[in-house]
Order: C-alpha cells, then structure tokens, then sequence
C-alpha cells in the first residue's frame, strides 16, 4: 500500500489575515519552480479568520487549507461557536481535532475529542486527530496504552468508511515546541501500534503523521519512517521558506 505523504502545518494562533495571504502567495510562488506537490500533501492550518482569504489565494493549486478546531453541531445560537459545517464553506478540508495544546487548555477530553471527530465528518472535513503521551507517562512505559486509549476513544463508533476519513498526527506532548524528540524508530514504533489500532479494513490506507519540534533538520528521519507518513508542524511552518524546504526534503 503507497500512502501519500501529507505535510501539515498548524499555525496556531498566529498570523494575521494579511500575513496569512502573503504567505500563500509566497509559498505558490516558490512551489512554481519545484516538483515537491507532486509527491506530497501540503495543508495549511491557519486561524479560522484566515481559512476564507487564504483558501481564496490558494485555490486551483495543490495546497489545501484546514481549520484548527470546530465546535458541535452546525448552526444555532451558539455565542462564538464556528462549526465545522462553516469552516468548510469558508474552505477547509480539514481539521485538527484533539491537539494536546486544546486537551489542556480548552479543558477538552476523550469523549468530547470523540464527538468533535464525529461532527467533522458529518461535515465532510477530514479530521487530523492529535494523540500523544506526556513525559511522565513516557518514563512509566505508558505511552503504548495512552495512545491505545485516545486512539479507541475517537474512533468508537465510527464506520470503516468513516473511520477511513481520519488522519491521525501523533505528538507526543514533551515534543511540542521544546525541541526534544523521540527518535525516529520510537516515533515510528507508535505509529507502527496506532496502525494496529485501526479497522483492519482501513489500517494500511490511514495516514499517520509525526509531530513535535519537526524543522527541516529532523524531517527526513521521521517521513522516512515505515509507518510514518508525513509531519504535522508548528513552529517550523511559520516561515514560508521553511514549509518548502521541508516539502523537498520530504521528497528528496
Ligand atoms: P512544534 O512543531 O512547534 O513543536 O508544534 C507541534 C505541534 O503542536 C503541531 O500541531
């Protein structure tokens, strides 16, 4: 089974409107001269005020555009919700779903990770769904069963046609913008448990990404990987040069 590689960059919040165009329009401009979208996915996961502006600005090339979160359901009186039937109106593809940074802050768990998974597909977004262990749960030999748990819990529920609309990025958290990294064949030996997790019908076509302190140094250690199919990035991803740099190395 080829799985194609996929190249995620998670904005976070950062980036104006404004920023997040030019950055489009940089990132088309340096792809003209380069064979790296033929071999590889690229999304851009901006803030939900840049996802329309810049689906705009990249629309009719390769690189597609995703949201960070959604909300429930799909529209009501909702105070400052945006559901994922909006977000794809406004362009996206994708969503992030359960990124540890939203666990944490947002006070989101299992079953809400669960339910968010289930409205992006209703929606017709691919979810990208975020699993991974803390550090301490990393030095208790845990991460396997961790994992094992979001995995299961996200996917319950979901049919094999379904469940084969998910993405899923595993980051582990004590990688997310620390600089530390698990080495490769770990990174890839959690991949390797993920795949067993999902439906046997689906499990050699789902893509599962690396993410933590991916730069253009790491990349290529990790997309290489058997069972790693591609990087979810953050920091690194904010220059547009850099996003490029990494789609070449990905398929150097
Ligand atoms: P960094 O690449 O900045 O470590 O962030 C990773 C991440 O959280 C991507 O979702």
């Amino acid at each position: 089974m080829t799985r194609r590689p996929l190249l995620a960059a998670n904005w976070k919040m950062f980036k104006t409107v404004a920023q997040s165009v030019a950055y489009g329009r940089e990132l088309i401009r340096r792809l003209e001269t380069s064979a790296g979208l033929d071999a590889v996915d690229v999304l851009i996961c901006p803030t939900s005020l840049s996802l329309w502006p810049l689906a705009q600005r990249v629309a009719g090339t390769a690189i597609r555009v995703g949201a960070q979160n959604l909300d429930l359901g799909s529209e009501g009186a909702m105070t400052g919700a945006v559901s994922g039937y909006l977000l794809r109106e406004a362009g996206a593809e994708f969503v992030i779903v359960g990124h540890s940074e939203r666990r944490q802050y947002f006070e989101e768990d299992d079953a809400t990770v669960a339910k968010k998974v289930q409205a992006a597909i209703q929606a017709h977004l691919q979810p990208v769904l975020c699993v991974g262990e803390t550090w301490q749960e990393r030095q208790q030999d845990r991460t396997v069963e961790v994992i094992g748990r979001q995995v299961a819990s996200a996917l319950e529920g979901l049919g094999p046609e379904q469940a084969s609309r998910v993405v899923v990025a595993y980051e582990p958290i004590w990688a997310i913008g620390t600089g530390s990294v698990p080495t490769p064949q770990d990174a890839n030996q959690v991949a390797t448990a993920i795949r067993r997790l999902m439906p046997p019908d689906i499990a050699d076509a789902t893509r599962i990404l690396y993410g933590g302190s991916v730069s253009p140094k790491n990349i290529r250690d990790f997309a290489c990987q058997s069972d790693i199919d591609g990087a979810l990035v953050g920091g690194a991803s904010l220059e547009a040069g850099t996003l490029m740099a990494m789609i070449e190395l990905m398929v150097s």
